[in-house]
């Protein structure tokens, strides 16, 4: 179960999404007539057994399913044939386990031509009996070979599908503004948690209540790290007890709605003041690079933009002991950001269809030495991506730097005594417009820091 938007809320996204649901229409019909097809089926995922129990993993929807319904059950099908309504095939297991989902409702029902079955063999039951020419779209399960399909993720097709998700209609933008909301709270509440001692466990609680969320109802697990844990890019521990000494927090954590994700980092010093100055030196390289998006720009551009900006704070912050020239030349800063300065953002955190130059002409390759760049394109207007800068101190990465002719290059004492902190990073949410983009993340802060107390 999804969480329900409000009705004020619902109603808005009731009169978005019927031009939306139109566009994906338009969109899938082109690009199964480019594949040689005449109908999608797209899955919603199976429910996965753990080895040797009868209980299951938690239910991931797939993304191309979501594309289309913002319903989060397992074995349903949409089918779609070009000219047609998209037809729903939603499965109600008759169980006493586990409470059957109830049937869909809600402001994209009207739109779809909704038939209730009970389990798979069912589900085929409410297909065509012919499926020679329709591509499938998910994972494979037991059975699917005597379902007559044409082809099961057929690569065209799916590139053709990836792609077009890149630029959002308006009623996405609905979806990725509420997310933003919501993750906003989460991190309101869990600065408060950390302001008052909580441990890394405990600010997850405050977030996940703030939300009114589950843990497996977030696009992704929250990144919670006290101290050093910071600079473990995707820190995933949740130590239970908070350590003696306490420095920062670095919170990357971000909520769904519709479907849609937020992905959201704040980084907080208890009272230090020369981390707190290093944070807000990090918020203007952010902010920085957050006024250079726009359509048209190259996402590369962006990325090397933002080693050119992490290069003048490590000099300036006395971190490196030469100029930003030569740290950038010889690689430094990979060791303090060794990861991409951001990524499409969607129904997936990180996004499909970042490196196409189009569905037909393959690939946009990284920039060389920034093998962890998740987006390559030249940014278009309705793009949603994030921007997130940082600053590591990553033992590993130093240990290596340390070893090379790299070591000179580095204030090692200065390291030493930022090391306790783990990192910096900030991230936000943008929407890419024709002159700029719209900051999702700090448009919700603000929404969320002027809502009433309920
Ligand atoms: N939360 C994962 C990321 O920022 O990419
Ligand atoms: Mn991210
Ligand atoms: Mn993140």
């Amino acid at each position: 179960m999804r969480k329900a938007p409000s009705a004020a809320s619902s109603k808005r996204l009731e009169s978005l999404f019927g031009p939306y649901l139109d566009r994906v229409c338009h969109r899938s019909a082109r690009a199964l007539e480019a594949c040689g097809y005449g109908a999608l089926l797209v899955h919603s995922g199976s429910l996965l057994p753990v080895f040797q129990d009868d209980r299951t993993y938690p239910f991931e929807v797939n993304a191309p399913f979501k594309v289309w319904t913002p319903l989060a059950e397992p074995d349903c099908f949409v089918y779609f044939e070009p000219g047609q309504r998209p037809r729903l095939v939603f499965t109600q297991p008759r169980d006493y386990w586990y409470k059957p989902p109830a049937p869909p409702e809600g402001y994209w029902t009207v739109h779809f031509d909704i038939r209730l079955c009970t389990d798979r063999e069912s589900a085929r039951g409410l297909l065509p009996p012919d499926l020679a020419s329709t591509a499938y779209v998910g994972e494979s399960f037991e059975g699917l070979a005597a379902w007559g399909v044409a082809a099961i993720n057929p690569p065209r097709l799916l590139r053709h599908l990836d792609f077009d998700r890149a630029v959002k209609s308006p009623y996405e933008l609905a979806c990725l503004r509420e997310a933003s909301r919501l993750g906003a709270r989460g991190h309101l509440a869990a600065e408060g948690a950390f302001a008052s001692g909580a441990s890394e466990f405990d600010i997850e609680l405050a977030f996940l209540t703030a939300c009114g969320l589950r843990e497996q109802e977030l696009p992704y697990n929250p990144i919670i790290a006290l101290n050093e844990g910071g600079s473990v890019l995707h820190y995933q521990v949740l130590e239970k007890t908070p350590p003696a000494r306490r420095h920062s927090l670095l919170i990357d954590a971000g909520a769904e709605f519709g479907g849609y994700a937020s992905d959201i980092t704040r980084t907080y010093s208890v009272a230090d003041a020369d981390f707190s100055a290093l944070i807000a030196r990090m918020d203007t390289v952010q902010q920085t690079l957050c006024a250079g998006v726009r359509a048209g720009v190259d996402w590369r551009e962006v990325h090397l933009q933002a080693h050119r900006l992490t290069a003048e704070l490590l000099r300036e912050s006395e971190i490196v002991r030469c100029g930003a020239d030569e740290a950038l030349a010889r690689g430094v800063t990979s060791v303090f950001l060794p990861h991409g300065i951001g990524h499409l953002l969607g129904l997936e955190v990180h996004d499909a269809g970042g490196f196409m130059r189009s569905p037909e002409d393959g690939d946009i390759p990284r920039p060389d030495g920034h093998p962890y760049l998740r987006l390559t394109r030249t940014l278009e207007e309705g793009f949603v991506v994030t921007m997130e800068p940082g600053v590591y101190f990553i033992d590993p990465l130093l240990e290596a730097a340390r070893a090379d002719d790299r070591s000179r290059l580095i204030n090692w004492s200065r390291v030493e005594s930022l090391r306790r902190f783990g990192g910096i990073r900030i991230e936000d949410d943008l929407a890419v417009t024709a002159t700029g983009c719209e900051n999702l993340t700090r448009d919700a802060f603000r929404a969320e820091q002027a809502r009433e107390p309920s």
